[in-house]
């Protein structure tokens, strides 16, 4: 996006319409607050369900150099086309790490991208893209990976934070309404996207670059929150997701009293290994994230290749799930396997209970679950 759309998308981001009503009234203020006044709205089915389908950590690009690399690519493009025949999704979440970075090449780096995006273009469903440690490296940036997206993508849903907020290698913060219906002003579901850097900075002078989601980020949950209550009013009935690629610190507690039978799936992969994110230091982003956002039903993490649980956090109660390893690129084992996670609301119902689980690529279905208050209390 340049520099002028982006400021005209600002000022059509709130748009207070004052409706002309009889004397006696007092005037009806409506606030309109859409983020997309150009695409169109993203809605459930009219069965009530809406199915969201997770990809994570899909790590295109590795070894160019060798026949590994490329063969890797091949099979995550058979996978992606084949969950998508077979899911049918509402929606699809890319959450992070869509390229192996170190190994990509300045002069065509974001062509990555496009083959990413091949089999979504072809399928035509909406989505979304965040990024995460090892889509910011010296030939490759966040940033420089929505701009891609923007351009080839149809129905992308992906934006950038306004300028100030996320911090270098962190703009992408952002949020999407999903509704009943397309009439409606006022949206059933938000999906909440957010962005925890990490790897390193563009260029030659590369340095490294912090791996947890920027502090700034918190007041604009608060402000954006605000916003929405300013302009829809209650948010009682409006659920939430939230996506962030790196798990936030103070889920790693979660994984030492781990119950296998009430947090099924992998648990292969020791949270904070690979990483150096440092303690507490996202605890502004964790605070605003399960104070501020009504009704956060999950936070979804990607990020650690052989864990796919979801737990509930025992001091806020929100529930935290791994997505699943769809990438055939990146570090792994031979038995962890390859997959993603769905998660499925149904009878319009966001706000008490959802299904989810994971798909394996042959089409085996495991770990699932329907959380609820029930689950994991
Ligand atoms: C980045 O891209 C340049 C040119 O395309 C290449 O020579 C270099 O090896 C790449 N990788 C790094 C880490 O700089
Ligand atoms: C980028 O160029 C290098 C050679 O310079 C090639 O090996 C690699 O496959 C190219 N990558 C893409 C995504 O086109
Ligand atoms: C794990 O959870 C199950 C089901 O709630 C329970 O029966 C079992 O005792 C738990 N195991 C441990 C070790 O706490």
């Amino acid at each position: 996006m340049n520099h002028l759309t982006s400021k005209l998308l600002g000022l059509l981001y709130i748009l207070p319409l004052v409706f002309a009503v009889p004397a006696s009234q007092t005037p009806l203020s409506v606030g309109i607050l859409d983020p997309y006044p150009d695409k169109p709205k993203i809605t459930f089915r009219e069965d009530g369900s809406f199915k969201i389908t997770v990809l994570s950590d899909l790590h295109f690009g590795e070894n160019p150099w060798d026949d590994w690399g490329p063969e890797q690519d091949r099979k995550s493009l058979v996978l992606l086309r084949r969950v998508f025949r077979e899911e049918q999704p509402d929606y699809v979440v890319i959450n992070g790490d869509l390229v192996t970075g170190e190994n990509t090449f300045k002069h065509n780096a974001t062509l990555l991208i496009d083959q990413i995006i091949g089999p979504i273009n072809e399928a035509g469903m909406p989505f979304s893209s965040i990024h995460g440690n090892h889509d910011n490296q010296r030939n490759i940036s966040h940033m420089q990976e929505i701009q891609r997206e923007l351009k080839v993508a149809k129905r992308t849903y992906t934006r950038a934070a306004p300028k100030g907020i996320g911090g270098e290698g962190g703009e992408g913060n952002y949020w999407v309404p999903i509704y009943k219906c397309t009439d409606d002003r006022i949206p059933v579901l938000i999906l909440w996207f957010f962005d925890s850097r990490g790897g390193e900075s563009l260029g030659e002078n590369s340095r490294p670059v912090e791996d947890w989601v920027h502090p700034s980020v918190a007041k604009w949950i608060r402000s954006e929150v605000k916003a929405m209550k300013d302009a829809w009013g209650s948010m009682e009935n409006v659920g939430a997701l939230g996506f962030v690629h790196i798990p936030p610190f103070l889920v790693r507690s979660l994984q030492a009293n781990l119950n296998s039978t009430v947090s099924p799936g992998l648990n292969a992969d020791h949270m904070g290994d690979g990483s150096s994110q440092r303690e507490g230091k996202d605890q502004a982003f964790w605070h605003a994230l399960t104070t501020f956002i009504p009704n956060l039903q999950a936070l979804v993490s990607g990020h650690d290749h052989g864990n796919e649980w979801c737990a509930r956090e025992r001091k806020k109660g929100v529930v935290f799930c791994f997505a699943k390893h769809s990438g055939h690129g990146g570090y792994g084992k031979p038995d962890w396997g390859f997959g993603v996670r769905n998660v499925v609301f149904e009878q319009f119902d966001t706000t008490s209970t959802f299904k989810t689980w994971i798909r394996m690529e042959d089409g085996e279905k495991k770990a699932i679950l329907n959380i609820d208050a029930a689950f994991d209390p």
